[in-house]
């Protein structure tokens, strides 16, 4: 009986020791995103919209196969939100998944919240962005995965890579248009333009950022 007892202890010891050298393989991340509100003018015209840092899209976060990230949310806009890291499994730990009133709180103006964001079976581009109203359309940003040390992706190794962010852009307050839309029960307004890594391009006025993207078969 005692033995038995033993053993278990023995087998809990060693899946903690286990869990310890695996997490030793991944390296840690810190990130500091400021929620701020700055002003952006597309389509011709000017309007404040939250940003991380005041970019549109935001930071990318980097990391490889196995790491850990913590990112420190400190929220200087006018209203409460929460961040999620989209496709991003998060084994046994849910309660940074970010979903606003689901796993948390918001994390109310003028405070700060430490999500702590697993990497574990996930590679290659994933996107992260505020899970709150529709502040995804201006909180966003890329969450790039690299292969773990001494692997490789499963395809060939390629001669560049570019990240691209695709996003809706709305004229007027875009938590206003669902907050309408929510209380009319009608469908919110479609978006104006869509974004290719937050600009609209040359088919419409007012654009700075134009993108000529050609797919290239590689010849052998
Ligand atoms: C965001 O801005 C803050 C303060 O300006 C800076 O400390 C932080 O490193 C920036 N974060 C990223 C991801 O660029
Ligand atoms: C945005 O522009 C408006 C009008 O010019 C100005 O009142 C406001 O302070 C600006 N907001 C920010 C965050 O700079
Ligand atoms: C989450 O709860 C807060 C506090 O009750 C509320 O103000 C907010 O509207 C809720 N958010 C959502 C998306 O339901
Ligand atoms: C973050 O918020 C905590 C309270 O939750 C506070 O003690 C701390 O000073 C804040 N840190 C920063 C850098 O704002
Ligand atoms: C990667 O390979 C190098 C050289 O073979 C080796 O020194 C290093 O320990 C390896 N790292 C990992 C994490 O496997």
């Amino acid at each position: 009986m005692e033995f038995k007892k033993m053993s278990w202890v023995l087998a809990f010891v060693g899946f903690m020791f286990l869990g310890g050298i695996c997490k030793a393989n991944g390296h840690t991340h810190y990130y500091d995103f400021v929620l701020t509100e700055s002003n952006f003018t597309r389509l011709c015209e000017t309007k404040s919209i939250l940003t991380v840092n005041g970019t549109l899209p935001g930071p990318t976060i980097t990391v490889r196969k196995g790491d850990t990230a913590y990112v420190n949310v400190h929220n200087q806009g006018s209203y409460g939100l929460t961040l999620h890291w989209h496709g991003v499994k998060q084994p046994r730990n849910p309660w940074y998944d970010g979903p606003e009133n689901v796993t948390q709180c918001p994390i109310q103006a003028g405070s700060n919240f430490t999500y702590w964001i697993i990497f574990s079976t996930e590679e290659g581009t994933l996107w992260l962005h505020a899970h709150s109203d529709w502040t995804r359309a201006t909180v966003y940003g890329t969450i790039v995965i690299l292969p773990a040390l001494n692997t490789t992706y499963p395809f060939t190794t390629p001669d560049a890579e570019e990240t691209m962010v695709l996003g809706s852009w709305y004229k007027g307050d875009v938590n206003e248009i669902i907050e309408n839309a929510l209380a009319t029960g009608g469908d919110p307004k479609v978006s104006d333009a869509f974004t290719i890594n937050g600009e609209p391009g040359d088919l419409f006025k007012c654009s700075s950022g134009n993108y000529l993207i050609s797919l290239l078969q590689k010849t052998k």
